[in-house]
């Protein structure tokens, strides 16, 4: 059965009409009939391959055309999708385009009996991964042959090339087909009347395009993301007829654009998701008769070029996401069919042409992420026909005339956040706003919240975040009815007081960073995220809470909440991704979590009173990455049981009263996404477990790529953004980070989030007795050690130079002994080194790292001696050298918290929700991997898509 799949649904967007067959003109008066095998080998096709009753065929539900070919019926010539010449009677053309076939085809299918066909179109069937049969090669007379989207597999039989009358060949959305073995050359010379070629998504050669571009015939050539690698050859943009280029989503191939030839044929032309580089051409002009240029995603740089005013028929013009820089020039103004001009994210700057507002045919207008200063133009008003306008993210500063702008009628999106203007000017309270769905006004200074989106508004989107909105929320704001509203954030204003809800469809809340006091509101039943950490709420948490039978991230951290956590909580798990309690005044026990289902990933009740023991119902909680009870009151010994849990990452039980030995590991699998552990402040007294060093193996493994940050994201979209003319809906991410305090050289450290690839074994402050196994020099991935204050005895291991990533080691307070091993020098990164209290000896190594550190680094061993005590060597060792010092080692070490400072200035902000844009739903663009590289995409289970399907 063919599944429901991602990739269909956007086949099914992307089929142009030219896939649909013409529709059908019934065969005028012919002296012949059909003949009768061409009618049994139709009906023993029909017999062998219609399936109505399959689930992809339940739910297309409108190509049964195969049911009008019957036993009784005669005269095939008048089937559904059968055409017969009118001379001879044979069947010249087969349309069974989405006709419910299923099975595997081969060269005994009766189809290929057909001999007189001339076009065969059997796209968007499901042909289980046959091969395409070398009987095809007996079609000879077939002009037109169509394969889309139906399952085919394996190589494509060298008798294709003997269809040598073939105009039009479309073999493109066959995932299993390949393109390796046909000889190029004879492709060229026998296929020569071809017009129309499309093998997107299949697996080409590079010297492929080379060849291609000598079927000199072509009008229309699509090769989307058919890992097309090396250079562009110029010669295919000069293919005397092409109209249609579409070589997008070919991320490794690149080029210049080429100087095009004056009235070059171009109509569409689709670079986007290429490497292409360089500046756009003065002689784009040229390309007159184009209205399609989408080279979105790709690599330009360079101003654009005024001559675009020469491009008069454009109705699409995308240079999304290139390094386009200087000003938008004003011979935009001629581009009168434009519907639709994204220039968003590039280095663009100057203000907003006026000129701009003459391309009245506008609906879409993307000047986001730029660096466009001044004010929106007011005649932005006569663009009446505009539904989408996207002006966040740049440098716009003076007054926004919201009022002027929201004279727009038909805008369903408006997205000003993250500029820079002074004073907003808002429409009177009669304005009605009767197609404004998202509305995006944060960080604008706005100091109280706009009146008129309550003005009978169908707001489902609304961004009013990082502004200076202060107070109690007002009751009239609260009474106000927007029905739609879905998705609101406040979050990091100024607000004081947020008593009751009463919009129905809340779905997200972020109240977080604000000031607001008082008794936890209760959300709506529905609510899906329910954010409201660092503000001032108070009293217990209601079990009314735990109706939220939809809830799926739930943070309440850093208030004053009190009293016991209510046991209901548990029955949340079955939705529950992220539950936050985190810094409160919670005691009791934590709920027993006894469901059998638990869908949580991470839990955080770090900095309360809790008691009682670890709840062993999290063993359900199969997905379970992050676990943090750190400062509670829990009396439990080590919880090996959680070794099942293979996706934990990070176990912080710092500051409890865990005790006894950390027993020895069962099942050899355990803990082996472990990455960071934190058991530091309790009363272990074992041994250190040197066998779960040889386990945690995620502290082994270099994975340069791995730079995600600990979180749950959730991949959404607003339906009502779509718009047709691209295919194309707004996805967003939101973006939840796990915020974490580390003990990092010697200070504990509140982080709002924190790459996964760090690394950390904190046990300092137990009772760990014995010697530090040599085997904790396996986790070379180890940044921070910390194995302080306990009863540790014996040598420092020389293995421990082995962790070359190590940035801070801290074994102060034990009882070590013998000498600082040498080799620690490769230690390039260390920054922190701490051995004081010990019982050391021998000269203190003199390179690299060790160079920096100070005398209270080696404080309280009698007899150590060297810089930077002033106990000189009595009896000089030598010291062995260290390797030549790296060069690493003149930069400033912390290379992650480094890294992690740029990254944040990257986002732009950070804790609470982060929103990401990411247009379209092809998952190869390059700021949708950029944001991948960040915020890895967990399970989204897509609640809008569900809500507004
Ligand atoms: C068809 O193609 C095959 C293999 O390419 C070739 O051997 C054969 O001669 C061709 N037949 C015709 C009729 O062109
Ligand atoms: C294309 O345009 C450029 C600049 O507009 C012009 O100089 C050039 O002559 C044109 N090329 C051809 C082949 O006509
Ligand atoms: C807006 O769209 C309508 C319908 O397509 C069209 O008739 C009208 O001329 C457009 N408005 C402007 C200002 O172009
Ligand atoms: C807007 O910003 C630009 C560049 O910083 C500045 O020159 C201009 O005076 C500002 N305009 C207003 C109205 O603040
Ligand atoms: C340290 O360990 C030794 C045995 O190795 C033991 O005798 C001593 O009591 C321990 N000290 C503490 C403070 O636990």
């Amino acid at each position: 059965m063919k599944p429901i799949s991602f990739g269909l649904l956007v086949a099914f967007l992307a089929i142009t009409p030219l896939h649909f067959a013409s529709s059908k003109t019934l065969p005028s008066t012919r002296p012949t009939k059909c003949h009768e095998q061409e009618r049994s080998a139709l009906l023993e096709f029909k017999q062998s391959f219609f399936h109505p009753m399959i689930f992809i065929c339940v739910f297309q539900a409108n190509e049964l055309k195969l049911e009008s070919w019957t036993l009784e019926d005669e005269d095939c010539c008048y089937w559904e999708g059968v055409e017969c010449d009118e001379g001879t009677g044979y069947v010249t053309s087969l349309d069974l385009f989405n006709s419910c076939l299923l099975g595997s085809i081969d060269s005994n299918t009766s189809l290929f009996r057909l001999t007189h066909l001339r076009s065969l179109n059997l796209a968007y069937n499901y042909f289980k991964n046959s091969e395409i049969p070398s009987t095809i090669g007996d079609l000879v007379e077939l002009t037109s042959l169509n394969l889309y989207d139906s399952d085919f597999g394996g190589q494509i039989p060298s008798q294709l090339l003997n269809l040598t009358n073939l105009s039009s060949l479309n073999l493109s959305w066959n995932d299993g087909l390949e393109l390796t073995n046909l000889d190029m050359d004879t492709m060229v010379q026998r296929l020569t009347k071809l017009e129309h070629l499309d093998l997107s998504r299949l697996n080409v050669l590079a010297p492929f395009l080379e060849a291609i571009a000598n079927l000199s015939s072509l009008t229309s050539l699509v090769l989307e993301d058919c890992n097309l690698q090396g250079t562009i050859p110029t010669a295919i943009f000069e293919l005397p007829r092409l109209q249609l280029l579409n070589l997008c989503c070919n991320s490794e191939l690149s080029g210049n654009l080429p100087e095009f030839p004056l009235h070059s044929p171009i109509k569409s032309l689709s670079l986007s998701k290429t490497n292409f580089s360089g500046p756009l051409p003065t002689s784009l002009g040229n390309l007159t008769f184009l209205n399609k240029f989408d080279i979105s995603s790709s690599n330009l740089s360079g101003n654009i070029p005024s001559s675009i005013g020469k491009l008069t028929q454009l109705t699409m013009l995308s240079f999304r996401s290139n390094k386009l820089s200087g000003e938008i020039p004003s011979s935009i103004r001629k581009l009168v069919q434009l519907s639709s001009l994204d220039l968003s994210m590039n280095q663009l700057s100057g203000e907003i042409p006026v000129e701009i507002t003459c391309l009245t045919q506008l609906t879409y207008l993307d000047l986001s992420f730029n660096k466009l200063i001044g004010p929106i133009p007011e005649d932005i008003s006569n663009l009446e026909n505009l539904t989408s306008l996207y002006l966040q993210s740049n440098n716009l500063n003076g007054t926004l005339r919201l009022d002027v702008v929201l004279r727009l009628k038909h805008l369903t999106t408006l997205l000003l956040s993250f500029n820079e203007f002074s004073y907003i000017i808002e429409p009177d309270m009669n304005t009605s706003l009767p197609n404004l769905s998202a509305l995006g006004l944060a960080s604008n200074n706005l100091s109280k919240l706009p009146m008129f989106t309550c003005n009978r508004s169908r707001l489902q989107w609304l961004d009013l975040s990082q502004n200076s909105i202060y107070g109690p929320t007002p009751l009239w704001y609260l009474n106000v009815s927007m029905e739609d509203l879905y998705f609101l954030n406040l979050s990091r204003n100024l607000i004081t007081s947020f008593p009751a809800f009463k919009w129905p469809n809340l779905v997200i809340l972020d109240l977080t960073y604000n000031d607001i006091q008082g008794f936890l509101p209760s959300p709506p039943k529905d609510i899906s995220i329910y954010l409201v950490s660092n503000n001032k709420l108070s009293g217990e948490i209601s079990p009314e809470m735990c109706e939220l039978s939809n809830i799926d991230i739930l943070d309440l951290s850093k208030n004053k909440l009190t009293g016991v956590i209510p046991p209901c909580l548990s029955n949340l798990s079955e939705t529950l991704s992220v539950l936050s309690l985190h810094g409160n005044d919670l005691y009791g026990r934590f709920p027993q979590w006894q469901n059998d289902f638990c869908q949580v990933e991470m839990i955080d009740v770090s900095d309360n009173q809790l008691q009682g023991s670890l709840p062993r119902g999290l063993a359900n909680c199969r997905g379970l990455e992050f676990l943090n009870f750190g400062n509670n009151q829990i009396v439990d010994t080590f919880p090996s049981w959680m070794g099942l849990l293979f996706d934990l990452k990070v176990l912080i039980l710092r500051s409890n009263r865990f005790h006894g030995a950390i027993g020895e590991t069962e099942v050899g699998d355990q803990f082996l996404k472990l990455r960071i552990v934190d058991l530091s402040m309790n009363n272990f007294s074992s041994r250190i477990p040197y066998e779960y060093f040889n386990i945690y193996s995620a502290m082994k493994v270099h994975d340069s790529d791995d730079e995600y940050y600990y979180g749950y994201s959730q991949r959404t979209y607003y339906t009502s953004l779509l718009h047709e003319e691209k295919d194309t809906r707004d996805e967003y991410w939101v973006i939840y980070h796990y915020p974490m305090t580390i003990i990092n050289k010697g200070i504990a450290m509140e982080y709002e989030k924190i790459l996964e690839y760090l690394n950390v074994i904190d046990l300092s402050s137990n009772n760990f007795i014995g010697e530090i196994p040599n085997s904790v020099g396996s986790l070379t991935e180890l940044r921070l050690l910390n194995i302080s204050n306990n009863n540790l005895t014996g040598p420092i291991p020389s293995s421990l130079a082995n962790l070359i990533q190590l940035e801070s080691l801290d074994l102060s307070s034990n009882k070590l002994s013998g000498m600082i091993p040498p080799a620690l020098t490769h230690l390039i990164f260390l920054a922190f080194f701490n051995v004081s209290d010990n019982h050391l000896s021998g000269p203190i190594p003199q390179a690299n790292q060790f160079t920096t550190f100070e005398n209270n680094s080696y404080g309280g061993n009698f007899g150590l001696c060297g810089g930077p005590l002033t106990k000189k060597c009595g009896n000089p060792i030598e010291t062995p050298l260290a390797p030549p010092s790296s060069a690493f080692a003149e930069e400033d070490s912390g290379t992650w918290f480094k890294e992690l400072d740029w990254k944040i200035v990257l986002i732009g902000f950070g804790g609470g929700l982060v929103i990401g844009m990411v247009m379209g739903l092809t998952t190869t663009s390059r700021i949708e991997r950029w944001f991948l590289r960040f915020y890895r995409g967990r399970r989204g289970r897509r609640m809008h898509q569900i809500r507004f399907a």
